[in-house]
């Protein structure tokens, strides 16, 4: 589902621009260009089902829990369940396009 043309390059940018969203999202929340409602309507039209994309978050967390080992306490793990929650919370609030269209 990530493409294969010059995939490397959009998947290096997509990761890292998914931990800058998180790290402003459980942050100040800046919301600069408000990254994560704008990718799930360029991501409804790319065809990425919204349960995967929001799963996307969750396999960044998973990785990280495996990196810290020990180290991931339980304050850790609960501020990023609340993050995961965050994010499902304003990924369902952002309408389908296409369901609005006549
Ligand atoms: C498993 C989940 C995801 C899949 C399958 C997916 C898939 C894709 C695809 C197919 C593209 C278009 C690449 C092209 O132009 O050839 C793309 C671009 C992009 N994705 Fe994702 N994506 C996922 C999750 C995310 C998440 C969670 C974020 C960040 C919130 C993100 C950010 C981006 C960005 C910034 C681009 C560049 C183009 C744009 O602005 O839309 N992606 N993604």
């Amino acid at each position: 589902m990530f493409r294969t043309e010059g995939s490397e390059h959009v998947r290096g940018s997509m990761l890292s621009l998914t931990i800058e969203a998180i790290i402003d999202f459980a942050g100040e929340r800046r919301g600069h260009f408000r990254l994560i409602e704008c990718e799930v309507s360029s991501h409804d039209a790319y065809g990425t089902p919204r349960d995967l994309f929001i799963a996307f978050f969750g396999v960044i967390a998973n990785e990280l829990r495996d990196i810290l080992g020990d180290d991931w306490s339980d304050e850790i793990d609960a501020a990023w369940h609340k993050l995961l929650r965050d994010i499902d919370a304003v990924v369902a609030q952002q309408k389908h396009l296409a369901a609005e269209t006549p």
